[in-house]
């Protein structure tokens, strides 16, 4: 089953209870929530008021996208606001292996996120610890950018690392999902499509929702 989670960095923040409702009412039960915070990459988006909103609109759960340095000092206060994942860059920190049990001891599950250009080595020592990995299929930072086609590789590299470790990890991919590359991606073992402008800029949100949903393996 590919799970889809809408990116609010492209919704209407003037109506977020409607954007809200929208997802809900396309048969969406997430939406990721992606954190900026102007030093980690160029852009701010916003924090955990984005997330309690959510929370407290009630209809659907989050994950939270930490694209921000020093993720070490945010992640308890993230906890807070209910998500069902953190996910927090490999590039971000020197202690990666700290950060992901400290997000696990808050009760939450941990994601780790690579940017375009890291190696998926990097995450050869701790796949057996987390629960998702997000690969960035954009340069982090903005929404409404082209997919990368060269990360397209990495996913199956993930899949195949976290099978040696006889893992079912969710493998999500982020940035420049349309429903052409969402095809790609599950083509090649991605299981959650983070999607933005392509999922609030549609027409016809629960077609569009379904569509994706139904992408199969066209490698
Ligand atoms: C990029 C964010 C993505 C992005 C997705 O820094 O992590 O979640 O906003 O948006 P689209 O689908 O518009 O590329
Ligand atoms: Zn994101």
């Amino acid at each position: 089953m590919i799970i889809l989670s809408p990116s609010l960095l492209a919704a209407d923040l003037l109506y977020l209870g409607e954007e809200l409702d929208s997802v809900a009412a396309a048969g969406l039960q997430q939406v990721h929530i992606d954190v900026m915070d102007g030093n980690f990459v160029p852009n701010i988006s916003y924090g955990t008021n984005m997330a309690h909103a959510v929370r407290r609109h009630g209809q659907l759960k989050f994950d939270c996208h930490l694209m921000v340095a020093e993720p070490d000092r945010h992640v308890a206060a993230f906890a807070q606001t209910g998500p069902e994942l953190i996910t927090v860059h490999a590039e971000a920190t020197p202690h990666l292996h700290r950060l992901v049990y400290r997000i696990k001891e808050l009760g939450v599950q941990a994601g780790v996120s690579l940017n375009p250009a890291t190696p998926v080595n990097v995450l050869k020592c701790i796949i057996g610890d987390i629960d998702a990995v997000l690969l960035m299929t954009v340069n982090p930072g903005f929404g409404g950018q082209k997919f990368i086609p060269s990360v397209l590789v990495k996913i199956w590299e993930v899949r195949e690392m976290a099978l040696a470790h006889g893992k079912d990890i969710t493998l999500q991919v982020d940035g420049g999902i349309t429903l052409e590359t969402a095809k790609q991606c599950v083509a090649h073992g991605a299981t959650h499509l983070v999607a933005g402008a392509s999922f609030f800029q549609s027409l016809d949100r629960r077609a569009f929702a379904a569509s994706i949903i139904e992408a199969r393996a066209e490698a």
